[in-house]
């Protein structure tokens, strides 16, 4: 069963783990986190490569997790087909690319959760003609590219506006964020309206990466009940 969109999820992303260890790293986050965030950088759309369909696989072989995968891709439209085969379930494409309509077509067809990203600099008003069709919509609050960047604080009022558009239309859309999402940062996202969390460094260079799930989750908690309260 798909999860309420009101639930809290947290998506910690591999991108720092350390890739000589990934299973046990996975292992690791497995039981407590609900989604696992796998970053593909083609080196073109962003200035970084980092992972294609083959390491998905391998994922998929060694865990029953969600993949949500990430495309920072000029070209997305040639990998979807075989992101699908390799086990790929939640799928982002950037709305900076072209072809959108093209794409989420493609993303359906092929059994993925459909989502947008949009980068911190593009305006609203880019992604809003699509939040009505998406399974997903992904909220860069770093310029993507690099984990460890610092959180721009500055995409929250577009990340509110997103997330009161979402909660005013009919189709259960998830709001994700990602790029230096920690226990500080987080209750700002999610009293702006976000309910699924992506989170690197803030997992995987903690010295206790289940307990850095479980800490954000709290967080996040805290803010919802406090927004919904106050
Ligand atoms: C950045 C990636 C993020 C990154 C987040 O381009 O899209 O998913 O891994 O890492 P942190 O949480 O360390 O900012
Ligand atoms: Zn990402």
């Amino acid at each position: 069963m798909a999860p309420l969109p009101d639930a809290v999820q947290i998506a910690p992303s591999i991108l720092s783990a350390d890739f000589a260890a990934l299973g046990d790293a996975i292992t690791c986050v497995q039981p407590v986190a609900d989604l696992l965030h796998v970053d593909v950088m083609d080196g073109h759309f962003v200035p970084n490569l980092t992972i294609g369909p083959p390491v998905v696989a391998a994922i998929n072989r060694h865990t029953a997790m969600t993949l949500d995968c990430h495309l920072m891709m000029t070209n997305p439209g040639d990998f979807l087909d075989a992101f699908a085969r390799a086990g790929a379930d939640w799928v982002s494409v950037h709305v900076e690319v072209d072809a959108t309509a093209d794409l989420l077509k493609e993303m359906r067809g092929l059994g993925l959760g459909a989502g947008l990203a949009i980068n911190p600099e593009t305006p609203y008003e880019a992604i809003e003609p699509w939040l009505g069709q998406l399974d997903h919509v992904l909220v860069m609050t770093v310029h993507p590219g690099f984990g460890g960047q610092a959180f721009m604080s500055d995409v929250v009022p577009k990340l509110r506006r997103i997330a009161t558009t979402v909660a005013r239309g009919e189709r259960p859309v998830i709001v994700e964020v990602d790029g230096g999402i920690d226990v500080h940062t987080i209750g700002q996202t999610a009293a702006a309206g976000a309910r699924c969390f992506v989170a690197g460094n803030a997992v995987f260079r903690a010295p206790d990466p289940a307990a850095a799930v479980g800490d954000l989750r709290r967080a996040a908690e805290t803010a919802i009940a406090a927004e919904v309260g106050g």
